[in-house]
């Protein structure tokens, strides 16, 4: 039995431009795949990982998070009171009972590493991991992207970070490995590059949204400067971690990842998700061809 990853971190402080208008009002986490928002996919793969302690690094327009993993006494009453017990049964359900959501300020939009480091006091001095909403990971019933990591983790006693293989000519938008291959899925990792053009890229495996880090990245993340773009990089902390002889191995999940930080990826997430309900996918499906 390996250990379960107790704590996980949602950064999601980040402004979602890339969805404007709508992420003038509602956060980017809040945009729905059918009828669950993509912070809700993100929190049932951290619970399936084992984690009891989420974490979320808003800001001060994410309300809305912590509003949906509250209670909603009136709506719950109403419900009750209709015998809407599967309704119910829903909306109680956006967080397990064992489960306890915490919720962290990023006073500034610093970058993603910033995020991360403002969930230290929380974590404390134990491995966790970091969920980015945005791709969400799709395992149908088998186990989620972020289990077979903390899994991975444990069993090599290592920090594991999701990649995927992308097109060749796509390296630039990635975050990009050199590995040494240790077996079928998993590679340890010698360094990463940021966003290298094709030419120049190490390899086409590029870093997705799913990490599970040892608490040392927060003393390397605190002497972080700021990088690319101003903003402090979990990229370049890692690469400190890389740096000191640290084991962190990439690692190809079973799964689709949806990328829905961007319109396409939203869709066709939306479209997977509803081709995979026997309710919706006729009617998908006629409609795609009547298009
Ligand atoms: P993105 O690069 O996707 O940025 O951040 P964004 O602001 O969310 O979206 P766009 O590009 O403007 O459309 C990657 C992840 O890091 C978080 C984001 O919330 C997202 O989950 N993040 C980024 C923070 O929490 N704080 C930051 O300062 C930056």
């Amino acid at each position: 039995m390996s250990k379960p990853l107790r704590k996980v971190v949602f950064p999601v402080a980040g402004l979602g431009t890339r969805f404007l208008p709508a992420t003038k009002v509602v956060a980017k986490e809040m945009l729905p795949v059918l009828d669950k928002p993509l912070i809700q996919y993100a929190v049932d793969e951290a619970v399936d990982a084992g984690a009891d302690t989420l974490i979320f690094v808003t800001n001060r327009y994410k309300h809305a998070i912590a509003d949906y993993f509250d209670k909603a006494y009136e709506l719950e009453a109403k419900l009750h009171e209709k015998g809407k017990g599967e309704l119910l049964a829903l909306v109680q359900g956006t967080l397990p009972r064992n489960v306890r959501a915490v919720f962290v300020t990023q006073p500034e939009a610093l970058g993603l590493g910033h995020a991360v480091l403002c969930a230290k006091p929380v974590v404390g001095d134990e491995p966790f991991g970091v969920v980015l909403p945005d791709d969400l990971i799709w395992n149908g019933a088998g186990k989620g992207a972020l289990r077979q990591m903390a899994e991975l983790a444990d069993a090599q006693q290592a920090g594991v970070i999701a990649v995927e293989e992308v097109p060749r000519d796509e390296t630039d938008k990635y975050g990009i490995v050199d590995a040494t291959p240790v077996d079928e899925r998993s590679a340890r990792i010698r360094y990463m590059v940021e966003k290298p053009k094709p030419a120049a890229a190490p390899s086409n495996l590029a870093v997705v949204g799913r990490y599970v880090l040892p608490s040392r990245i927060f003393s390397l993340l605190e002497q972080t400067t700021p990088g690319a773009g101003g903003e402090i990089q979990l990229t370049d902390a890692i690469e400190a971690l890389l740096k000191e002889h640290g084991k962190v191995l990439a690692y190809r999940f079973e799964g689709t990842r949806f990328d829905c930080g961007n319109k396409a990826g939203l869709v066709r997430a939306t479209m997977h998700m509803a081709m995979q309900d026997p309710s919706l996918a006729p009617t998908v499906r006629d409609f795609l061809n009547a298009l």
